[in-house]
């Protein structure tokens, strides 16, 4: 696997393969990968046939009090299960590839609506930073598809909207959630809990199964809500929400709507934030 990290470089090798018909899949990252981003490539590489991983950590889409300086930064350990996965091209930009004019100076891509709840509205600002840079690493490796983890799932929704809404030419998969054998969702995230909290860490899918069965069950959906949320408290967690909502655009579903619905949670396990989502169908 050859790794580049200026876009010259990127699109030279793209340019090659795309002289010879060959498609190319897209799999977007910012490092640390673990086996749910080697699922991705996997995805990727089933469906195209050449395969291009970026790890950047985006600044743009940390807030001032959240953990860009301490994300870890594992490039050589990446390298290595990127070719152990067959992927054939790693790009690892530097800031200043992706942000030529500086972060601040940057054009910025707002999806609105979607982006103002939830996530979008616990972190002010992170999906502009998602959407600015997938859309400058979707212009500089114009892939035929790109993968994301259902994991992220407000940010797989608002990557669709995007790629619609600007008309952007690539397909968009979407791939399920690898979880531990206790429930617990892969996340580069997980690295940073304490023994103790990783114990509690697997509450959170036992929550969303909960609430997925009260509603399965008839109860209404704020009765499901706050039972989970008493449920996450109780356990020693700070959720910052619990909610249930219409899959396709996550806006909120009248009472008694039973299609088509997800349960998404965020919380805190002291200064470790982390989020996961059941679909109901
Ligand atoms: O999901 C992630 O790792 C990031 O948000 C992404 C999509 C690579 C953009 O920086």
């Amino acid at each position: 696997m050859q790794t580049v990290q200026d876009a010259a470089a990127l699109r030279a090798v793209i340019r090659g393969w795309r002289s010879q018909g060959q498609t190319v899949g897209f799999v977007p990252t910012m490092g640390n990968l673990h086996a749910g981003h080697h699922s991705l490539i996997k995805l990727a590489r089933d469906r195209a046939d050449r395969v291009v991983a970026s790890v950047f950590v985006n600044p743009t889409q940390f807030g001032p009090n959240e953990d860009f300086a301490r994300y870890p930064r594992t490039l050589l350990q990446d390298q290595v299960g990127l070719a152990e996965q067959d992927c054939d091209l790693l790009f690892a930009p530097e800031v200043a590839t992706m942000y030529p004019f500086g972060a601040a100076g940057s054009v910025s891509i707002h999806v609105p609506q979607l982006t103002e709840t939830l996530e979008g509205a616990h972190r002010p600002g992170h999906f502009d930073g998602v959407a600015t840079v997938v859309c400058k690493l979707f212009n500089l490796v114009q892939p035929d598809l790109a993968v994301f983890g259902q994991k992220d799932f407000q940010q797989l929704k608002v990557i669709e909207r995007m790629v619609r809404d600007l008309s952007l030419p690539v397909k968009i998969m979407a791939a399920p959630t690898l979880r531990a054998e206790d429930g617990l969702a892969l996340s580069s995230r997980n690295q940073y809990l304490s023994a103790e909290q990783r114990a509690l860490a697997s509450q959170i899918y036992a929550t969303l199964q909960q609430v997925r069965d009260l509603i399965a069950k008839g109860h209404a959906r704020t009765v499901a809500e706050q039972a989970a949320t008493s449920k996450l408290l109780r356990a020693g967690f700070e959720p910052d929400y619990v909610a249930i909502r219409r899959a396709e655009d996550l806006s909120e579903p009248v009472e008694g709507e039973r299609e088509g619905l997800v349960a998404l949670i965020a919380a805190r396990l002291g200064s470790t934030r982390l989020i996961d989502n059941l679909l109901f169908d």
